[in-house]
């Protein structure tokens, strides 16, 4: 299906929407974009991406026309203490646009995966510079297969729904969700948004994971999130660990 990105724009007027059709990552240029005093809100995108960058210095699989692949700048009024929660917001957002557009139901990995049937469907690179926030979403929306070493790890909503789905609904689900849990967060604080992803994420009690922290393997269940949207892990030998970032693997 043939992107209509003009229909995105016209659908959400006063947002700058950069959109390419082939880029190395779209996190440079939101970077670029940023530095030319694009506002808040403002993003930049691509169709395909020939270095997409995942977390963890891994890469991010960007097939031409199948995902959708942008950056979003944010400029937000939140105390830096704060973040962690607004990459945990970027997450639920991304989930609940999900949830209207396709009716299927994302799990939560902690901080911000989306899993469907254990399978990723989407990805949060969130990087702050200079008081500019880059939401990096990788979403995979129509792709029906994935190279093989990430068959097993990777869908799409296309593959898990069978159907179909348009990138540019999506995409301005995805503005307007970002946006309301955002307001959420400089409104009321991080309390709410943490009792959304426990509620929504499996992996936030009860759930037996391992996760390399400063050269360190942690393994044991978790144990609900911090005040500031870190996640606990109970080791077998009952210390109560606390977890700063990704990477936790089920087990
Ligand atoms: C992850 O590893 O889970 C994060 C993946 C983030 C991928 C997105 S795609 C759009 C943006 N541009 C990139 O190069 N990466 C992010």
């Amino acid at each position: 299906m043939k992107f209509d990105i003009e229909r995105v724009r016209e659908a959400s007027p006063g947002r700058r929407i950069d959109w390419l059709d082939s880029t190395e990552s779209t996190m440079q240029d939101a970077w670029a974009a940023a530095l030319c005093d694009a506002a808040s809100g403002s993003l930049a995108g691509a169709e395909q991406q020939t270095a997409g960058q995942g977390r963890h210095g891994r890469n991010w699989h960007s097939a031409a026309g199948e995902g959708l692949y942008f950056t979003l700048i944010l400029r937000v009024n939140v105390d830096p203490v704060e973040l962690p929660v607004l990459t945990i917001a970027l997450g639920l957002a991304v989930a609940e646009a999900v949830r209207v557009h396709s009716g299927l139901v994302c799990d939560l990995k902690w901080p911000n995966d989306l899993l469907i049937n254990g399978k990723k469907v989407c990805g949060i690179l969130s990087e702050f510079q200079d008081g500019v926030i880059l939401a990096g979403i990788g979403l995979n929306v129509n792709q029906t297969a994935f190279p093989e070493e990430l068959a097993t790890i990777a869908s799409s909503l296309r593959m898990e729904a069978g159907g179909e789905f348009s990138r540019e609904a999506l995409l301005l689900g995805l503005l307007e969700e970002v946006d309301k849990h955002v307001a959420l967060l400089e409104s009321q604080g991080k309390k709410p948004l943490l009792d959304l992803f426990t509620h929504g994420s499996s992996y936030v009690r009860g759930k037996r994971v391992e996760v390399e922290q400063s050269g360190r393997m942690i393994r044991g269940v978790t144990d609900g999130l911090s005040d500031f949207g870190f996640l606990f892990v109970r080791q077998t030998d009952g210390e109560r660990v606390l977890i700063l970032a990704g990477g936790l693997k089920a087990i």
